[in-house]
């Protein structure tokens, strides 16, 4: 069942429920009221009549009295306490004896009387002063209630049906408001399935409807840059991996053609033994990266201070400086400890370390900062700097300068630094090269 459907039939027997518990509700009530009321009008009525009687009844002769309360189009006794009679009334004799004779005149307290199958309701009103012991009875047939009770109904019931139309209609375009934009969503998501990312469109929804629409926009942003992104990597794996493996089976043809002289022979067989050894390193570093990405486990946080860890770096970084003529400073501002694994943080500066070093002009700088709970490390140097098109990828894999190499340090760098809780950024130093910023 549509999801539409099933909301409308909930809401549609909700309504039927309430209305009859309403209706039910109400008609039992309305009868008490209409008798209520029916009581107050007749002691109105009554009274007006007793207060009109009163001179009368000691003045006149009881035919005159009989022929003035015929006029008055009631039904009533006048009755009589003292010898429980009836002394008048506006009823045919035959109906007066059938009063007497199935109800308790004298009984004040019972209100509905009873005649034939059908009930009366009663209104007793006193003649005064009380000792004459005369009491006026109007009577009203309940079967004249019950068919005012039986309108009220029947106009009751034709409200609550063109109610619970006009709310069902209504709910039939509230839920159709709520339920299109799921199904458009659903069509969305049914593209991001095929992913054809570019017919995605966005859908017009309101509340929360709208909030998950955005996240699967997020999504599909997502899952879109992360296939082109592995894309891309596959191809440029397959070129880095290939160009080395093409001079490798070049040189190795050659010799086993035996087409090089001795000479040749010797510096194809160096040739060979570099580039496998570089081989090797590209292939060691990617499998790195894949298990810093993937593998929670290997790394072992602890707390550092960053004062040996800083002259962890110095101490590794120190042969390089002697080779590349460029000196290393650093700085650390307020001394702190903090959770990282060491050596795989090392590994990630020393990649920024090394890579300065190569583009510096003289300086690499390293600086260590504390400032309410953020702490930041920097790396930069005094060389060209980062060229402008690089810069928005250069953490991609592969993605490398004019001079670089493999174009797996930064990447290296950037997962490590991400799975210890940090980000790394790049820009611009005071020095005039690159800046790498690690934030915790
Ligand atoms: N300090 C820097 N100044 C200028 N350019 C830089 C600097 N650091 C990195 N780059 C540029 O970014 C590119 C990517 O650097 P990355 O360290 O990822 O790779 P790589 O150094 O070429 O190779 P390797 O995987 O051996 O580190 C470099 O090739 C270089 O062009
Ligand atoms: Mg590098």
């Amino acid at each position: 069942m549509k999801l539409q459907n099933q909301l409308n039939a909930a809401f549609s027997l909700l309504l039927l429920i309430i209305l009859t518990v309403t209706g039910y509700v109400i008609y039992s009530l309305i009868m008490d009221l209409l008798i209520q009321d029916e009581q107050r009008q007749l002691e109105q009525k009554g009274e007006i009549l007793v207060n009109a009687l009163s001179d009368r009844y000691e003045n006149q002769h009881p035919s005159q009295l009989q022929e003035f309360l015929k006029e008055q189009d009631l039904q009533l006794f006048l009755y009589d306490r003292a010898t429980d009679t009836i002394l008048l009334s506006t009823l045919p004799d035959r109906v007066v004896q059938g009063f007497t004779r199935e109800n308790n005149l004298a009984d004040t307290s019972k209100q509905l009387w009873e005649y034939g199958t059908d009930k009366f309701v009663t209104s007793r009103i006193l003649f005064y002063p009380e000792r004459t012991n005369l009491e006026l009875i109007l009577l009203t047939p309940m079967s004249d209630l019950r068919s005012v009770q039986h309108n009220f109904f029947v106009r009751l019931l034709i409200v609550f049906i063109v109610g619970a139309a006009a709310a069902i209609f209504i709910s039939y375009f509230l839920t159709n408001r709520l339920v299109t934009p799921l199904t458009r969503l659903n069509r969305q998501l049914k593209k991001i399935e095929e992913r054809k990312f570019e017919e995605i469109q966005p859908i017009e929804a309101t509340g929360e409807i709208k909030d998950v629409a955005r996240s699967v926009y997020d999504m599909a942003n997502e899952l879109q840059r992360y296939i082109s992104t592995q894309q891309i990597f596959f191809q440029n794996a397959s070129h880095e991996l290939k160009t080395p493996l093409m001079t490798i089976q070049g040189y190795a043809e050659g010799i086993k053609e035996k087409v090089f002289d001795e000479a040749e022979t010797e510096k194809g067989l160096e040739v060979m033994v570099t580039e496998v050894a570089r081989l090797k390193a590209i292939i060691n570093e990617m499998t790195l990266l894949a298990k810093l990405d993937s593998e929670q486990e290997i790394y072992h946080p602890e707390l550092v201070d960053i004062d040996s860890f800083i002259n962890h770096i110095v101490e590794r970084a120190l042969p390089m400086t002697n080779e590349e003529n460029v000196k290393l400073t650093y700085e650390i501002n307020e001394q702190f400890t903090f959770r990282i694994d060491e050596e795989k943080m090392l590994r990630a500066v020393l990649n920024l370390v090394v890579n300065g070093f190569r583009y510096a002009a003289a300086e690499v700088k390293l600086t260590a900062t504390k400032n309410n709970e953020q702490i930041v490390l920097t790396v930069e140097d005094d060389g060209k700097g980062v060229p402008e098109d690089l810069l928005p990828n250069i953490f991609h894999r592969f993605v490398k300068g004019k001079s670089g190499e493999t174009g797996l340090g930064l990447a290296i760098a950037r997962a490590i630094v991400e799975q210890s809780g940090g980000k790394i950024t790049v820009g611009r130093s005071e020095l005039g090269g690159a800046l790498f910023k690690i934030t915790f």
